[in-house]
């Protein structure tokens, strides 16, 4: 049976790919996810306020003379609180391809097009296969129009581009007006993937102690409807390769990613949940169910519920939705 699939020209030993999580946060860690059964993995992101505090801490250091040093610490503190500086970001690059076979995704997480994109390079040197983009931005200012917002996510995809030579995936948000279009730009500025979708951070209110909670919570398999609605719009349409990121708890999530056109399914929520050796409890389940219904290979699964391939197209549109509502049965009334 095969498994093999290739994402953004990255040949795949099979289709699940574990995301960028605390996971990979080590060594050992990245080495029991390749054992796992992993085809890549997507390292913790880097985060560009990480780099800009480092620069910016580096400069005062340099003006203020060696002895300032925990002064300087002291003025950009959030330095401090990241566990993992860039240097330590790139050794667990170097290391990781080392230690490993599989094809390990550096991931840079920022929002402006600033120098914190020159790091990506870095990445490449470093030994990183490919780069997973993070553009993740709330824009709270009412000022901003949507199509500003996109034109940055394509400056950004364009910068990081132009200044490395291996794939670039970008991960992004379901929060656009016409997410369709917005792909199809992000697929002409050059990116390699798009990885649907971004969990975004939505702040809940502590009302004993009246504040915003900041809460992260792991998902859930219903989760994979947003992102397999669009990758199944996506498949064919565009070049660039589609990873499904969101609620993959089991091997039934896989399926229908892959189904609706995915060419990688990636899991973070489910791992940590029930731990890294789970992975290859949903690569057993996976080629089970292939067994069982003789499917030959994964390619052979690939896009059939796309909406280039499903008997009705229109399932994905509103007019299913008008059908929807019309045959609910409320199964709480007699
Ligand atoms: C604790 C935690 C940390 C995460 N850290 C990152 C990160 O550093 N960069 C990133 O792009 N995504 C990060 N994510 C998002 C995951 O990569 C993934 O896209 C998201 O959790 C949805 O997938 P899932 O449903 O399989 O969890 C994180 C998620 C969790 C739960």
């Amino acid at each position: 049976m095969k498994l093999n699939s290739k994402y953004m020209g990255l040949e795949l030993k099979n289709p699940i790919v574990a995301s960028a999580s605390p996971l990979s946060r080590n060594l050992d860690n990245i080495k029991s996810l390749e054992d796992a059964g992993a085809a890549a993995v997507v390292l913790f992101s880097l985060f560009e306020e990480q780099l800009i505090h480092e620069n910016a801490a580096m400069d005062h250091l340099l003006s203020s003379g060696a002895n300032s040093f925990a002064e300087s610490l002291s003025y950009f503190p959030d330095v401090e609180d990241y566990e993992v500086g860039p240097e330590n970001y790139l050794n667990l690059i170097r290391q990781a391809r080392e230690a490993t076979d599989i094809p390990i995704i550096a991931s840079l997480n920022g929002a402006s097009n600033k120098g914190w994109i020159e790091f990506s390079k870095k990445m490449e040197q470093a030994g990183a296969s490919a780069i997973e983009l993070n553009t993740y931005r709330i824009p709270v200012d009412l000022n901003i129009p949507g199509n500003e917002v996109e034109k940055n996510y394509i400056n950004v995809i364009k910068a990081v581009k132009s200044s490395v030579s291996i794939p670039v995936a970008v991960k992004l948000s379901p929060f656009f007006s016409s997410m369709g279009h917005v792909s199809k730009q992000i697929d002409a500025a050059g990116a390699d993937a798009l990885v649907l979708f971004n969990r975004f951070y939505q702040p809940d209110v502590d009302l004993e102690k009246l504040e915003i909670h900041p809460s992260l919570e792991l998902s859930q398999a219903n989760e994979i409807r947003l992102p397999l609605l669009w990758i199944a719009v996506l498949h064919g349409n565009i070049k660039a390769s589609l990873a499904a990121s969101r609620g993959v708890e089991n091997a039934t999530e896989v399926i229908k990613y892959i189904m609706a056109g995915a060419d990688v399914v990636m899991t973070t929520s489910a791992l940590l949940k029930k731990g890294i050796s789970h992975l290859s409890v949903i690569l057993k389940d996976l080629q089970k169910w292939m067994e069982d219904k003789d499917y030959e290979s994964v390619e052979q699964m690939r896009g059939c519920m796309s909406q280039k391939n499903v008997a009705d197209p229109t399932a994905f549109e509103r007019a299913n939705y008008i059908k929807v509502l019309e045959s609910y049965e409320n199964p709480y009334l007699p």
